[in-house]
């Protein structure tokens, strides 16, 4: 089928033609290909098991919180670093068990840690102050709660500042030098049981070095403890691995191969050093989903520069350009506005059509910001065309709104030519909901 479509100009993901996927379940629509999604979970599996480290994969729910994809990550034997009670409401939904799920967060309130407590996830403890108030928390549900305490590392991987994380002047987790006397304030409160410590130095990390960094100064903090006598269960290392966005460039992203490589012998070396046996944890998001999935949008407008129009290319700055205008603004998908992300764009309906136009693909939102990909060579584009924005799968859906009056898109899964809805479009009915009018206004 594959073959066929791509003779027909059509991509094909997931083994079905997104061309005629489109006439049933309309624009804009996030796919998501299952096999890719298993796939990645699966090389995360096989990278640390086959090292022989004794590792969980905890999914972090925030790239993409879909009950499908929990569930299938689920099957796959995948955790959770769950960063809210509505991540935490998500992940129990969809059968990931409570033993392994962390709860995180940098400033949680007294009903998410009670929540935690109830619920029997261990929590990444962000502050003093949270510290101490999960202790009362728990001692007054009369339970015990296990905790990790969240360690700033000071790391600088070079990333967009925005997803940047463990940084000196970074909001999450206890300053590296204050993590010893905060391990050993919790060693003391009831309810209590420090089990772990915790980082995550950033996302969209392509080089693996600063992995390797994080997880010495982990393994300092490690080694300090147990020369206090503080033993823990487990080092959890946080997500971070970047992906391949550009695909013409030569931009290259590491495997979870390269991680294991780069972080495992030192992590093994001091457990060897120490005799003792930690468990690792690890937080991918955009590693597991990023590739899975593409967003399709129906192309609304095109407007060509006054030389485009003549026939003549002009490439400069002050231009006027040309601007194919879709139905997926930064509404359904902000990266590319908010860390001047890089997504590849195909038009869907023409993948077998040589590029010989140079345009800016943007969204509907009432804001010139609203840019999806800007300056992008393409196949002559018409109105009524699919464009394909590729690698949409983390923090795309997952960060959506209905700014500018926009019910969200829906959602589908695609397996080995089958497709499944798995989030129904929203309707204007949805942008009403919970909204009050006065009955004075009335
Ligand atoms: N663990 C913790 C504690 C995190 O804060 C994050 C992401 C992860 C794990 C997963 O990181 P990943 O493997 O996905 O890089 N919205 C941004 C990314 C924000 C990441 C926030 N924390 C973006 O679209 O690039």
């Amino acid at each position: 089928m594959a073959k066929e479509k791509k003779e027909n100009n059509h991509l094909v993901f997931g083994g079905v033609d997104m061309v005629e996927l489109v006439e049933s379940y309309g624009t804009p629509l996030y796919v998501t290909d299952e096999n890719k999604l298993r796939e990645n979970f699966g090389s995360y599996k096989s990278a640390f098991e086959q090292a022989g480290t004794n590792v969980d994969i905890y999914y972090a729910v925030k790239a993409n919180g879909n009950l499908a994809i929990l569930r299938i990550l689920a099957s796959e034997g995948a955790g959770a670093d769950v960063f809210s009670a509505g991540e935490l409401h998500l992940t129990k939904f969809a059968g990931i068990p409570a033993e392994k799920i962390l709860f995180n967060g940098n400033s949680k309130s007294e009903e998410d840690l009670r929540e935690a407590v109830e619920s029997d996830v261990r929590v990444s403890v962000d502050s003093l102050d949270e510290l101490r108030t999960l202790s009362a928390v728990a001692n007054e549900l009369g339970k015990e709660v296990e905790i990790a305490i969240r360690v700033n590392p000071d790391v600088l991987p070079e990333v967009n500042p925005k997803i940047a994380t463990g940084l000196k002047e970074s909001k999450f987790g206890i300053p590296f030098y204050e993590v010893i006397s905060a391990c050993e304030e919790a060693k003391k409160l009831d309810n209590i049981s420090l089990t772990g410590i915790h980082c995550h130095i950033g996302s969209q990390i392509l080089d693996v070095s600063v992995f390797r960094e994080a997880t010495e100064k982990m393994m300092d903090l490690v080694e300090r403890l147990h020369g206090k006598g503080i033993a823990l269960e487990f080092v959890d290392l946080g997500g971070g691995l970047g992906i391949r966005y550009r695909k013409e460039e030569k931009e290259i992203a590491p495997t979870p191969r390269d991680l294991a490589e780069a972080i495992l012998p030192v992590f093994e070396k001091k457990m060897k050093e120490l005799g003792i046996n930690l468990k690792l944890i690890l937080e991918p998001g955009r590693s597991i989903v990023g590739a899975t999935t593409i967003l399709l949008s129906r192309v609304n407008a095109v407007k060509l520069s006054p030389y485009m129009a003549c026939g003549v290319v002009v490439q400069s700055p002050t231009a006027y350009k040309n601007f194919v205008a879709i139905d997926a603004g930064f509404n359904l998908l902000l990266r590319p506005v908010m860390y001047d992300a890089y997504h590849e764009v195909v038009v869907a309906n023409k993948v077998n059509e040589q590029v010989s136009e140079l345009y800016t693909v943007v969204g509907p939102v009432c804001e010139a910001g609203d840019i999806i990909a800007k300056d992008r060579m393409l196949p002559e584009v018409k109105r009524g065309d699919l464009v394909a924005i590729l690698d949409a799968g983390a923090y795309g859906f997952s960060m959506s709104s209905q700014y500018n009056g926009r019910p969200r898109c829906a959602e589908v899964l695609v397996c080995d030519g089958k497709v499944d809805l798995i989030r129904s479009r929203e309707s204007v009915e949805d942008l009403i909901r919970n909204q009050e009018i006065p009955a004075r206004l009335m």
